[in-house]
């Protein structure tokens, strides 16, 4: 017999949610993710995706996914340790380090697991950990994991962050104190203030960790959010995710080669857990290949990404502040948010609600994420779609 109480549990807790307006009823595609998805039948202007650059459906890297399945397997058959490192994780690697201009980088399976792995590797429990608030869930996850003491700081106040640094450097408790922050907050499309960061980091001697997520592939000419304030001899750590703006899956720490080195023999989830696939790799380095050789497809995101806001701002939506492609249209409540990306759904336009917990309650928005593959035709619907629903509900 199962367990009464875990049924009860389930019972309770998800009728809770629904009542709340905070299930998230999660719709299947019929079709690639690309700029128009088909969900039940129905084909939708797609705001939802991270394929910032449309790489994700690219015929470049659909082929060398095919060649190096046909070439090594579906597998890499072992953990990188093992003998699950194939030439073209060391390839992938290489291009990476070049990419971002640091001395060396380490691929592991996704972003979160790179959170999993890089932040326990270095710190513990007789170290501190400064996190901005809105860092990503995989942030915080490994902050905990690695059992060092969390002082969280007020989003982007640096203030907060200069006082909290000075505290926990002059308190004496702590052998090493990082700072950690997004490089883009994926959930208002702000940019961390890197250089502000860097100089308490100098001062208070922080160890530095970018997590940039997304501004990898959109900030700095692709090539992220330290690059485009120019510290990439600065940072520590930048990690990077290749399964948004690189289209495939997988996730990266690049920095110094001794960082690097120790990750290779301390991080666990490139110890305990098979490596990518060889599909995925051989995509990811041919979408580096892509970026490196071209800025067209970044220069195609942030034409797409101003066009759609200046609509969306002019209509008068609360975007926010953000400063990227990424476009939030903040409802506020959590059912009227609901309700307001259903409508969108039924007009033509998939642009998923994010409510409590991703974000702070009362803060419930829309989000849109353009891509270098919208046209502005899509664009102009969606604005079409974004007035008339807007209107009807009273929202503008
Ligand atoms: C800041 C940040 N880090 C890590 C991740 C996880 O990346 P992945 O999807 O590659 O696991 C995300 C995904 O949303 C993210 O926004």
């Amino acid at each position: 017999m199962t367990s009464k109480n875990l049924d009860h549990f389930l019972k309770v807790n998800l009728a809770d949610l629904k009542e709340k307006g905070l299930y998230n009823v999660i719709d299947p595609l019929e079709s690639p993710n690309g700029p128009m998805i088909t969900i039940a039948g129905k084909e939708l202007i797609n705001l939802s995706s991270n394929n910032y650059l449309g790489l994700a459906t690219d015929d470049r890297l659909k082929e060398a996914a095919i060649d190096a399945v046909k070439k090594f397997g579906t597998g890499a058959g072992a953990v990188r340790t093992i003998n699950g490192t194939l030439k073209i994780h060391l390839e992938l690697e290489e291009k990476l380090a070049k990419f971002k201009k640091t001395e060396a980088a380490i691929a592991y399976q996704s972003g979160f697991n790179c959170n999993m792995a890089a932040i326990s590797a270095v710190m513990d429990k007789n170290d501190a950990i400064l996190s901005d608030e809105l860092n990503h869930a995989s942030i915080i996850d490994g902050c905990r994991l690695s059992k060092a003491k969390i002082i969280r700081f007020n989003h982007s106040d640096m203030e907060d962050l200069r006082a909290r640094a000075k505290e926990a450097k002059e308190s004496g408790l702590y052998n090493k104190i990082m700072v950690i922050t997004d490089g883009v907050f994926s959930m208002d499309g702000d940019i961390a203030k890197l250089p502000e960061i860097v100089e308490i980091a100098e001062e208070f001697d922080l160890i530095t960790y970018v997590d940039d997520a997304h501004g990898s592939g959109v900030l700095g000419d692709g090539a992220g959010t330290v690059k485009h304030f120019g510290l990439s001899d600065k940072i520590d750590f930048q990690i990077g995710t290749l399964s948004k703006a690189i289209g495939v899956v997988g996730g990266y720490v690049a920095g110094k080669q001794d960082l690097i080195d120790w990750l290779k023999v301390r991080s666990r989830p490139f110890l305990f857990s098979t490596s990518l696939t060889p599909a995925d790799v051989a995509a990811c380095i041919k979408a580096i290949e892509i970026l490196t050789d071209s800025t067209e497809l970044n220069k195609k995101l942030w034409e797409n990404g101003d066009y759609l806001k200046a609509g969306l701002k002019k209509l008068g939506f609360n975007i926010g502040a953000s400063e990227t492609p990424i476009t939030p249209c903040i409802i506020g409540d959590e059912v009227q948010t609901q309700e307001f990306s259903k409508r969108l759904n039924q007009e033509g336009v998939y642009a998923k609600s994010i409510v409590f917990p991703t974000v702070p309650r009362g803060t419930g928005r829309v989000r849109n994420m353009p891509s270098a593959a919208h046209t502005k035709e899509m664009l102009d619907r969606a604005i079409s779609i974004y007035e008339k629903v807007g209107k009807e509900m009273g929202i503008i």
